[in-house]
């Protein structure tokens, strides 16, 4: 099975996304920023979960109405950008479970280090989003969706804000079962690993580390 790149053009995320590049955008309108993407994701990315029939009673009849089918849900932020958006996503998804990834570039090799991993314990029953706002070259990635397959989810998506073609093109065969939904997708990486145009370090943009 291959893998899809889905680029949301939502205007709203569009909109959200120049916003979020801009380098005079400051750390609270940046954090906003990333978790209203987050939600804006999520609720695109949940266009296909099942539904089942339900009649409900109204003050004037009874209504023919859909509801979720069961289908539980996991998000799991790649830590420490990726839990930007994690309120954005749980606002529409409150009952989702969070599992945490932690992993680090190191910035000579630019290869990921992994210092935490922690699941939900029935994600055998979930459909897991990994959240993560930057897919640059992909190590992150591979290596988060290799730990989590290691528990048998139900399925993977990855959810990220800008994505590279170097990061796209790794993930897909590394997991090509894994779709990607992102905001943007840019046109290079630097020299140092960093997306072109992007928005430049997503972490220290969220924390205000740097
Ligand atoms: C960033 C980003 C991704 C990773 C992407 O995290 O949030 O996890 O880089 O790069 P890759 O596709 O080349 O692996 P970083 O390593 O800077 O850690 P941080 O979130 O702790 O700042
Ligand atoms: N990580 C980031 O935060 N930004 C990039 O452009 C690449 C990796």
């Amino acid at each position: 099975m291959d893998g899809k790149i889905i680029v949301m053009d939502h205007p709203l995320i569009q909109h959200k996304l120049s916003l979020l590049r801009d380098e005079a955008t400051n750390v609270k309108n940046f954090r906003e920023l990333v978790s209203e993407i987050a939600m804006l994701m999520v609720y695109d990315a949940t266009r296909d979960l099942p539904l089942s029939d339900k009649k409900v009673k109204t003050p004037c009849g009874i209504a023919d109405c859909k509801q979720l089918a069961g289908r539980k849900l996991a998000f799991v932020p790649i830590l420490r950008a990726g839990l930007g958006m994690v309120d954005g996503a749980l606002s529409l998804v409150p009952a989702a479970r969070i599992g945490h990834i932690g992993l680090y570039r190191d910035e000579t090799t630019l290869t990921p280090v992994e210092y935490y991993c922690k699941l939900p314990k029935d994600i055998e029953e979930r459909d897991v989003f990994i959240l993560d706002p930057m897919l640059a070259t992909g190590g992150s990635a591979v290596d988060a969706v290799t730990q989590i397959k290691l528990r048998n989810p139900r399925s993977i998506t990855f959810l990220c804000i800008i994505a590279a073609p170097e990061g796209i093109e790794a993930l897909h065969n590394s997991h090509p079962d894994v779709d990607i939904f992102c905001a943007g997708k840019d046109k290079c990486l630097n020299e140092n690993g960093y997306i072109v145009p992007g928005l430049g370090d997503a972490g220290d943009r969220i924390f205000g580390t740097k």
